[in-house]
This record gives C-alpha cells, sequence and structure tokens, in this order.
C-alpha cells in the first residue's frame, strides 16, 4: 500500500478560511515534512488558488462541476480548479450531494485533467456503486457521525470493513479512505489496519486552537 492520505476538508468553517486556512495549511505541510505523510487539505474556493501557489502539499477543491468550460454561470470546471493548482477534488460529499450522471461528469473530467477524484459514499452500497465509476477513492463517511466527535473508527469498524470489500469488489484499483469524527492517531492507525488508504476529516483540526497539535496526534501511529 502507499503511504495514507490524510485529507482535512476545511468545509464552510469560520476557523477554516482566510488566514486560518493558510495557518492550517502550513501545519499540515510542517506535519507532513516531519513525519512523511500525505497531509491534503480541501479549502472554500476563495482560498484554493492562494494556498495552491503557498504550500507544496496537495490542496483539493471541496467540490467540481463536470461541465465544460464555456457558457455556464455559477459552475466551477476541472479546469478552474487545475488552473488554479489543485491536486484533485471531492465530489459528492454528504454536504453537497450530487446525482450520479453529474458524479460521473466530475470523475471524467477529472480523469482528463489528471487530477484526483475523491468520490464520498455513506454506505457499502454506494460506495460500490462510487467504485464503478472508477475514481481515483472513495471517502465512506457514515452522515451520523459526521462532526458528531464519535469516531467511525471506532463506532463502526464494520461499515469500514464492509465498504472497503463492497469497493474491490467492483474495481480493486479504487482506494477507499474513511471519515467521520477522526480526531487522533488511534482512529487513524484503526482505518489503516482495517485496509484503507487514509482518512477524510475536518472539525478536530479546523476548530481546534492547535491543529499542528492534532495532526502530530494523527500521524503518530503510522
Ligand atoms: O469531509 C470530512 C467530514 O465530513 C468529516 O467531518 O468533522 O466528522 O471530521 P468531521
Amino acid at each position: 500500500m502507499s503511504s495514507p492520505l490524510i485529507l482535512v476538508n476545511l468545509k464552510t468553517y469560520k476557523e477554516g478560511m482566510g488566514n486560518r486556512a493558510h495557518m492550517i495549511a502550513q501545519a499540515a505541510q510542517a506535519v507532513s515534512q516531519e513525519s512523511g505523510v500525505t497531509i491534503g487539505v480541501a479549502p472554500g474556493y476563495i482560498d484554493l488558488h492562494p494556498l495552491c501557489h503557498h504550500f507544496s502539499i496537495p490542496v483539493y477543491a471541496q467540490h467540481v462541476d463536470g461541465c465544460e468550460p464555456g457558457a455556464n454561470t455559477g459552475h466551477t470546471t476541472v479546469e478552474a480548479i487545475r488552473a488554479a493548482g489543485a491536486a484533485g477534488s471531492l465530489v459528492n460529499h454528504s454536504e453537497r450531494r450530487l446525482t450520479i450522471a453529474d458524479i460521473e461528469a466530475s470523475i471524467r473530467g477529472l480523469r482528463n485533467q489528471k487530477l484526483i477524484s475523491v468520490v464520498c459514499s455513506n454506505n457499502e452500497s454506494t460506495s460500490a456503486g462510487a467504485a464503478a465509476l472508477a475514481p481515483d477513492y472513495v471517502a465512506i463517511e457514515p452522515p451520523e457521525l459526521i462532526g458528531s466527535g464519535v469516531s467511525v473508527s471506532k463506532a463502526n469498524p464494520e461499515i469500514i470493513k464492509r465498504s472497503i470489500a463492497a469497493v474491490h469488489a467492483v474495481n480493486p484499483n479504487v482506494r477507499v479512505l474513511t471519515g467521520a469524527g477522526i480526531q487522533s492517531g488511534e482512529c487513524v492507525k484503526i482505518a489503516v489496519d482495517l485496509g484503507t488508504d487514509g482518512v477524510l476529516l475536518a472539525s478536530s483540526v479546523v476548530k481546534s486552537k492547535e491543529p499542528a497539535a492534532i495532526l502530530r496526534d494523527l500521524v503518530s501511529k503510522l
């Protein structure tokens, strides 16, 4: 397995925008360099280009539309996030659900631009469906645990195991992340020991007064 990915979604938290987005990216870059673990951030669009410009860690969009550049209004194309310097994008986060056709178009657009697709899912059936579209990653996040402070690794390890099996039965090349309530090195270790390729998380890092300390703990058992 390649090195696990720790992907921090800054969502639209006020603690994850502007100067705070830079501070979290700075902490992620420092901890990544110390530990050798890949740590990425997914800021809002306004902060996407500045973070790509100032930091060497992978920066992801939180959503991308699958439409072609041209006469669209209020959309963000794959070409636009690529020009901003993004490494890839989340797709179908539970706070930004899409139709199956939209998900397919976003994945296809990302693949065509050689960017990484991270498709979020809520259970093993949707994980299998997402895997059929051949994204780079499927990220399984039980919605009821998102932002709860209760870790999926501890509360529902079975859904992680079943989702990995469901994804790999459809496409063994798709990597699997898990998320919801991830907050410590122990949570990350459980997720990786269960067979995931890393974690997707938000509040424990973004809302912390000391994001670097949380990030150091997250990578401490890898
Ligand atoms: O995208 C990550 C996410 O939905 C999990 O959020 O706050 O439970 O880590 P959180």
